[in-house]
């Protein structure tokens, strides 16, 4: 590990190092009114939820190091307690970026990221119509962040006082993450896409788990399973028992060897060719179940994860294997 004493980066390094370990960060499209009414529009990732009771989010809009200049979005924020956010989306990360540029105060970067106003009910400011989701904002707390040490950062804290969600994103009464395919920034110039293969699903607990610390010492040391598969083997509530019927193999069953079925990803059909293979060194049966098993969790099929380890004991393996 490199250790890094922020004291000692430029501004610069510091800024990339900051923007590069604590991401994707999802991206704020802030649109606010000057007190003449003009409209401002601009990008901002150092931005986030914190409550929901009530919606509570929050952007960072820092100061220019070199004048200590606030940005227009702050300013307008200061002066007029109101402002839309629109999340940014694959199809306006471009438009998006635009309308980071440093136009001068009154320019409506609206227009100049050809991103249409979608009207507010509650404050002024419009939302970006292209977004599938705004939300309509007033400011609850602005805290400046470090200045008696020469700090340029601002903590802006808003509350939601109404949302808009467009229909085309909702499948069932849900925000489907495909349909937003929202993009999530990270340091340098690189964004990410939040939809398709970069999307899986963890299902919360349901109650409290052994824990990793929990597990037999030979799973919990295994050199095949790696901390995600030991997660959901620990998150059961009770080791669970050997169970007599296991493995009950599926109806018309076909397997090749377990190496084919391994990289085919398909569990049961190992754990047939397994127990079809002659007895072998117990480290080596071992190192075969750990990986069966790995593919049952790869599945989320814990309990039949943790039946496959529970082969291990010689004499059970024995049965099981002559019962096949
Ligand atoms: C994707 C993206 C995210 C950005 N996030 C921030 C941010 O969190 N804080 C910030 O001060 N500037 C951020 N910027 C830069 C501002 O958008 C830029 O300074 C802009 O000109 C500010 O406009 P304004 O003065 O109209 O508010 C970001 C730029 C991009 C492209």
């Amino acid at each position: 590990m490199r250790t890094i004493d922020p004291s000692e980066l430029s501004y610069r390094e510091r800024h990339q190092l900051v923007l590069s370990g604590i991401a994707p960060r999802p991206i704020a499209l802030v649109a606010t009114l000057d007190p003449q009414g003009r409209a401002n529009l601009a990008p901002y990732s150092f931005f986030n939820a914190f409550a929901s009771h009530p919606p509570i989010v929050a952007i960072g809009p820092a100061h220019s190091l070199r004048t200590m200049v606030p940005k227009h979005t702050l300013e307008n924020l200061l002066q007029t307690r109101e402002c839309t956010i629109s999340v940014v989306t694959y199809r306006i990360a471009e438009q998006a970026n635009l309308a980071s540029a440093e136009y001068d105060a009154g320019v409506d970067e609206f227009a100049k990221a050809g991103l249409s106003k979608y009207p507010s009910q509650r404050v002024r400011p419009p939302g970006v119509a292209e977004s599938p989701f705004i939300m309509e904002c007033v400011l609850l707390e602005h805290i400046p962040l470090a200045r008696e040490r020469g700090g340029n950062g601002n903590l802006v804290l808003l509350e939601v006082v109404l949302f808009h969600v467009a229909e085309s994103v909702m499948v069932n009464g849900r925000i489907d993450p495909n349909r937003m395919d929202l993009v999530g920034r990270l340091g340098y110039n690189w964004y990410c896409r939040a939809s398709g293969t970069a999307l899986f699903e963890i299902p919360r607990p349901s109650g409290c788990g052994i824990g990793i610390d929990a597990l037999p010492e030979p799973i919990r040391h295994s050199p095949v399973l790696t901390g995600q598969d030991l997660a959901l083997l620990a998150s059961v509530e009770r080791i669970p028992e050997p169970d007599p019927e296991f493995p009950r193999f599926p109806e018309g069953l076909r397997a090749d060897s377990v190496e084919i079925e391994l990289a085919a990803g398909q569990p049961w059909a190992a754990l047939f060719a397994f127990l079809q293979m002659p007895e072998r060194e117990p480290v080596q049966e071992q190192l075969l179940l750990h990986r069966i098993a790995q593919a049952f969790l790869r599945q989320r099929l814990v309990e039949e994860a943790w039946q496959t380890l529970l082969l291990q004991e010689t004499a059970r393996l024995r049965g099981v294997r002559d019962a096949t």
